[in-house]
């Protein structure tokens, strides 16, 4: 089987295909580098692409919209698929190899497995989405176990995602790096997310005040302001600026993603709101 460089992506939908590929860079002892990824693929995605590539000398995409990690009532049919776009940005940005399986080739019949990560996976997002990061778990470690990277890349847009991945590699001793890599943002401060096509231009025009509401919250608590004050602040933002239900403004420990005591310890400001169809979350440090 020839080795397919850098410059020509191939697409696989089998593990063995998958596997095949990998071990035959393997043997030539290249390092592999995973960028997980539902498609609908924006710069945000391109980013960790090129992160991967500072790395590694192979990227692996994968682009599964996971069935388990939509409730339902949420937007697992709209979801936006346009793999053939999303090819062409993958081969543009340098990944050799793009694995698309069908959801009977991720979950066969009588798949009964389910990774949960306790506790963490009920806080924040977890609290208004039940279920929705035991598929993020579930899928992520089977992606893992399948291509054995080197190292994984994950968005700090998706910041409790990337905390539960990191401690499920943690816990199950996974052998890899799990890499976060900074959110990606339009001019005006929206964090660009699939999801974002959901907007109309109204609501378009009003979303950078999600990031505007948790940047100055995040200031005045770096600044030694009192913090529920701040999330006070930033919530009647959100809503003035004209978003319907706030699920969270919250003010959270960097790492253990614990209630922040005070501002000496590392934080970050997490929020999540709706606007129009959309569901925007967002995430920012606390920077003393
Ligand atoms: O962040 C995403 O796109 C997804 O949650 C992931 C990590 C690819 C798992 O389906």
């Amino acid at each position: 089987m020839a080795v397919s460089g850098p410059d020509t992506l191939v697409i696989v939908r089998d593990v063995d295909s998958l596997r095949r590929r990998i071990a035959a860079w393997r043997r030539d002892d290249l390092k592999v580098a995973l960028v997980p990824t539902m498609g609908a693929l924006h710069k945000g995605h391109l980013a960790l692409v090129q992160r991967g590539l500072q790395l590694c000398d192979r990227v692996v995409a994968t682009i599964f919209v996971n069935p388990k990690q939509f409730g339902p009532n949420e937007d697992f049919g709209a979801y936006p698929r346009q793999e053939s776009e999303d090819f062409q940005l993958l081969a543009a940005a340098g990944v050799s190899l793009l694995f698309a399986p069908d959801v009977a080739a991720m979950y066969p019949p009588g798949f009964a497995t389910s990774v949960r990560v306790a506790g963490l996976s009920e806080e924040l997002d977890g609290a208004h989405r039940p279920g929705h990061f035991d598929g993020v778990a579930t899928v992520v470690t089977k992606l893992l176990l399948q291509a054995c990277p080197d190292a994984a890349l994950f968005g700090e847009k998706d910041y409790q995602q990337l905390a539960i991945i990191k401690r499920l590699q943690t816990d199950l001793n996974i052998p890899v790096d799990i890499v976060g890599v900074p959110t990606m943002r339009d001019a005006d401060g929206l964090a660009l997310s699939s999801r974002n096509a959901y907007l109309t231009a109204d609501e378009r025009a009003l979303a950078p005040a999600l990031h505007k509401a948790i940047v100055a919250a995040a200031a005045s608590i770096a600044e030694g302001g009192d913090i529920a004050a701040a999330l006070t602040t930033a919530k009647a933002a959100i809503a003035a600026a004209g978003f319907g239900r706030i699920d969270y403004v919250e003010a959270r420990h960097a790492d253990t993603l614990a209630p922040l005591q005070n501002a000496t310890e590392p934080g970050r400001v997490l929020a999540a709101a709706h606007l129009g169809r959309a569901r925007l979350i967002d995430n920012v440090a606390i920077q003393r």
